[in-house]
This record gives C-alpha cells, sequence and structure tokens, in this order.
C-alpha cells in the first residue's frame, strides 16, 4: 500500500520515516522558511525511489538558482528515470523535465493538469505559480489559485499556503483589497510564511503604503526571517518602501546587510540587489564600489537561460561601467533570440531591448533608451517579474526622458503613476 498523506495524495517509494521527512520540506517549502534540503537528503537517503522527494528537490534548485544547484537539479531529474510512480507524480516528475529544459510554458501546463485532478497538492499549485511568475502571466498566477478554493476549508493543513499564493495573484491582477484581507489571513495562520508576506508588501508597496510597509515588515522580522529562503526579497521590498520615503541610508544599511551582505550568487537575489542600486542611480545616490562587487558576483553567468535575470546582470554591467561586458552580454542576447524555446521568445520581446536600453542610458544616449523602453513597456510581463520588478523599467524611461530634454514624455509619466495611484 503506497504512503497517503493528511490530503490522501499518494507517494511512490517512501518510507514512513522519509515521508515525514518529505511532508516537513514541503511545508517548509510552502513558507520559503526551515531546512528543507536536510529533510529531503536525509529521506533519498532512507528512501532512494521516493519519487516527491526527488521531485521537490528539483523544484527547489531549478529556477533562479545558480550553476551548482543546477547541476543538483539534473541529478534529481535524472534519479526519476525508470521510478515507479502514480499518475500525479509523473505530471510532477514531466514538470521537472520540462523546467530543466527551459520550457517553462509546458511545465506550468503539466502542474495545471495535476492540480485539476488534485486540488489539493499544494506543491502542485505553488510551484505552478511559480511558472505563471516566470512567464508574466498575471491571471494564471491568481486563475491557477482561485479555480481551487473550493476544494479547501480554512481547517485543512495547509490552507495558509493557499491563502498566500491566492493572495499573490490577487495583488498582480490589482485586486488589492481581496489580496490584502487573504495574505493577512495565511500570516495570522502561519506567521512564517515568507510568501503571503510579500503577498501583503506587494500591495503596500503598489498603494504607495510605505511607512505601513516598513512596519509591516520590520515588526515582525524576527518571525518572518527566521530560516528564510526568500530573505534578500523580502528585505528587497522594505529597501523598497525606505526608498519611496527618502531614507536612502535605510537602503543602503539593509543593501550591506541582509540583502547583499551573504553575497548570494542566487540569479535571483543579484537581480534584486542590481534593481536596487540602479533605483539609488535614478536618484543619483553614490553607491561607491558595490556596482563592481555585484558584477563580480555575477561572473559565472550563463546568458541566455532567462532574459529576466540576464537584463538585471546587464543592468550590473552598465551600473559598473564594464561597457565591453555589457556588450558581449547583449550580443550573446542577440544571438539567445535565435532559438525556439519560451526564453528565446521573452529575449526577443523583451529581454534584449531591455539590455539595450540600459546600455544606451549608461552610455548617456537617453533618447535612444527612453524609445526603447517605450517600445517594451506595454509587454513587458512576458520576461516575467512582478509589477513591482518591471516598475524600474517605467523608473528609467522617466529619468531617460528627462534627462533626453523630453519633458512632456516624463511629466506625462510621472502623472500617469499618481493617476494609478488610489
Ligand atoms: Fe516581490
Amino acid at each position: 500500500m503506497p504512503l497517503k498523506d493528511h490530503h490522501g495524495l499518494e507517494y511512490s517509494g517512501a518510507s514512513p520515516a522519509a515521508a515525514e521527512r518529505y511532508l516537513r520540506a514541503v511545508a517548509a517549502f510552502h513558507c520559503y522558511a526551515g531546512q528543507p534540503f536536510p529533510e529531503l537528503k536525509a529521506a533519498v537517503a532512507d528512501s532512494p525511489r521516493f519519487v516527491m522527494a526527488h521531485v521537490l528537490i528539483g523544484y527547489m534548485t531549478l529556477v533562479g538558482g545558480n550553476a551548482a544547484l543546477r547541476r543538483m537539479g539534473a541529478a534529481a531529474h535524472a534519479a526519476l528515470r525508470d521510478l515507479p510512480m502514480n499518475g500525479r507524480e509523473a505530471g510532477h516528475a514531466a514538470a521537472v523535465g520540462h523546467i530543466l529544459a527551459g520550457e517553462v510554458r509546458a511545465a506550468a501546463r503539466a502542474l495545471e493538469d495535476v492540480a485539476l485532478a488534485w486540488p489539493r497538492d499544494v506543491l502542485a499549485l505553488q510551484v505552478g505559480q511559480t511558472m505563471d511568475f516566470l512567464l508574466g502571466d498575471a491571471r494564471m498566477l491568481r486563475d491557477r489559485i482561485g479555480r481551487v478554493r473550493g476544494a479547501w476549508t480554512p481547517d485543512m493543513p495547509g490552507y495558509h499556503a493557499i491563502l498566500g499564493l491566492h493572495a499573490f495573484g490577487l495583488e498582480e491582477t490589482a485586486h488589492y483589497g481581496r489580496a490584502e484581507a487573504a495574505g493577512r489571513e495565511a500570516v495570522a495562520l502561519e506567521p512564517r510564511n515568507n510568501w503571503a508576506r510579500h503577498a501583503v508588501a506587494h500591495v503596500l508597496e503598489m498603494q504607495d503604503r510605505r511607512a505601513e510597509g516598513v512596519r509591516f515588515m520590520r515588526d515582525d522580522a524576527a518571525v518572518w526571517t527566521a530560516d528564510s529562503f526568500f530573505l534578500v526579497h523580502n528585505w528587497w521590498h522594505t529597501a523598497l518602501f525606505h526608498l519611496g520615503l527618502g531614507e536612502t541610508d535605510a537602503v543602503l544599511e539593509l543593501y550591506d546587510g541582509p540583502i547583499r551582505g551573504e553575497a548570494s550568487d542566487l540569479a535571483f537575489d543579484m537581480a534584486d540587489a542590481a534593481a536596487l542600486l540602479w533605483r539609488l542611480r535614478l536618484r543619483d545616490v553614490d553607491v561607491g564600489d558595490r556596482w563592481a562587487t555585484l558584477a563580480d558576483g555575477w561572473s559565472g553567468h550563463e546568458f541566455g537561460r532567462n532574459a529576466f535575470e540576464d537584463a538585471h546582470a546587464v543592468m550590473t554591467l552598465v551600473g559598473a561601467g564594464r561597457d565591453a561586458e555589457a556588450e558581449a552580454a547583449v550580443a550573446a542576447l542577440t544571438a539567445a533570440t535565435g532559438g525556439t524555446g519560451d526564453n528565446a521568445a521573452a529575449t526577443r520581446d523583451v529581454g534584449l531591448p531591455v539590455a539595450q536600453a540600459f546600455l544606451a542610458y549608461g552610455r548617456g544616449r537617453h533618447r535612444h533608451a527612453a524609445d526603447l523602453l517605450r517600445d517594451v513597456r506595454s509587454i513587458a510581463h512576458r520576461f516575467g517579474g512582478s509589477h513591482a520588478q518591471r516598475d524600474v523599467l517605467d523608473l528609467t524611461l522617466i529619468d531617460a526622458a528627462a534627462r533626453a530634454g523630453d519633458t512632456a514624455l516624463a511629466h506625462a509619466l510621472v502623472a500617469e503613476r499618481k493617476a494609478a495611484l488610489p
């Protein structure tokens, strides 16, 4: 008899002890906090044919990380080959393979199919939403979760995770009131749920409630930061609140502390760091040698795999004044547009023109930078990320327009931002 969890989901290849470890790991993954890796390593050591343990290792290593993590993910995928598995697990294993191959759309679909059959498979919903995030698919960020809400009641284990996921989808589709309510309910149920807290932070960002945002993040920091592996991004949001309040000293303190103090070489962490330095640059804040140090961090980056990461790597090279390297990166992106996968399209549509815009901006060719960004801003979601992350494009456009002497455009863009606020 295969093992079952509290939702009736069955696990192939697991001893009871390994299954328990896996369930602790998946609970940690829902919160982006805790120690899932030691649990998973122990689980596969005990039960090498434990399908979902390999799957979760794949999910945790193949998105936004680095080359070493990708090798772990590839090994997890290889370990899945020929293992006996049920239909749900086969859907997950296929998704891991698609992610490894850069087929984000196919992974999103495979996980959609898993959740259609097993609407209480939180992992399928969570990783499916991550795929929606990578694709910039705001509608699915919301509806992938909205469609399963009827299968859930508050007494079920993992309900806070569903609320947190739904909160972020509601936020990215501008249902701010409902997003905030769902996010706060999730945080009340599980204060360590970094994703739910993050959804509320996004609402506060989009509604320009910055002082409240600082309090919301800092008052409970001891709780959500404990063993968090979403630390950099949630502190990044906190830094954005301070930036909006004009508190650049606090921004730099966070940058040098939790955002960059550990010098994370994970691509998503470095992208956030770059975006923060760039925002400071747009405000003419001197950041010293921070650009150079961050550029060193990107030195092992492989261009042509993720357009969103690539654009932030180019942003960093431009910020550091490493024009030759930025140009080489733009050439690599140009080559990447010749491919056929999801990332080739994202690079062609968004990543490449954005990278070119950063390079033009760095060279003082503000008119050209503004032209490139105007062309791309309405489709920029295609390279993934959140509204808050992509806002750096609009901020750059405003500044480029102003520096190019196009005051009509700059004023229009500023007025547009004001009109979008509540
Ligand atoms: Fe965010």
